[in-house]
């Protein structure tokens, strides 16, 4: 049977998540945002965690660690990168390691950037990946840790799997992100079309995620550094993939 999973808020933007394998019973956490959500979702679902998932070490991804650590007894797993800043953290793992979960294996892809050791969570089986604070939906993650071309290196990674692959993110940031999005890149109409859908979304106080691969290479300005619309739309026709990306996440952070 396919991977079940459920997605709830936490802390005021946060996702939080549980993926449940029926067949075997096994259930992971995806970071540790606020220990009471996750456990309403335990009872919600009856899905006992046996394995957390940590992508980063910022206070909203970790909170909770060992408060589920001690209630449930699961294993943590965290970036090898900054293991002296993750709480309860069991086993290290960087670049290329693979989890056994399930019956199938998870496999980390180190996206530093937003953090310096900030990993994702691809579940190749299944289509599916983590992508926490690197990979939002029309977004990526604000470059605390890194330069441009460290956060463009895992982004590109990110862009090269599947392009059915489902996409959870660790923020609830998506409007916000279509605004800035449309002013890099207005005449997009898939884009004006997704900003839409996401508007009535949230009217709706649905959330918007997930996403898929496909439609973030349509839309998101931070996977399309190579679009020659948005280049004419900055002035870069010419300039490095670099340069592009640096320019479109600088007019975010004021925007
Ligand atoms: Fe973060």
């Amino acid at each position: 049977m396919p991977l079940q999973i459920d997605q709830f808020m936490c802390r005021s933007d946060n996702f939080g998540v549980l993926v449940h394998d029926p067949d075997t019973g096994e259930t992971a956490v995806i970071d540790a945002p606020e220990e009471r959500p996750i456990l309403e979702a335990v009872e919600r679902t009856g899905w006992r965690p046996t394995l957390l998932l940590v992508t980063h070490h910022h206070a909203d991804h970790v909170e909770a660690n060992l408060a589920l650590k001690e209630r449930f007894g699961l294993a943590i797993v965290g970036p090898a990168a900054e293991a002296d800043r993750i709480p309860g953290i069991d086993r290290k793992v960087g670049e290329g390691d693979r989890i056994a979960f399930a019956g199938r294996d998870i496999e980390v892809i180190e996206t530093p950037g937003h953090t310096a050791g900030h990993v994702s969570y691809h579940f190749p089986r299944d289509r599916l990946a983590f992508t926490a604070d690197t990979l939002f939906a029309l977004g990526c993650g604000r470059l605390f840790e890194g330069k441009p071309a460290t956060m463009l290196a895992s982004l590109k990674k990110l862009a090269a799997l599947p392009l059915d692959t489902v996409i959870y993110c660790g923020h609830e940031y998506t409007q916000s992100n279509a605004r800035f999005a449309l002013s890099v890149d207005p005449t997009n109409s898939a884009l004006k079309e997704r900003a839409k859908e996401i508007d009535a979304l949230r009217a709706g106080g649905r959330p918007t995620l997930p996403t898929r691969l496909d439609v973030e290479m349509a839309t998101n300005p931070f996977l399309r550094w190579h679009d020659p619309v948005i280049r004419r739309n900055l002035g870069m026709e010419d300039a490095s993939d670099e340069a592009v990306f640096a320019e479109i996440r600088k007019r975010k952070d004021v925007f």
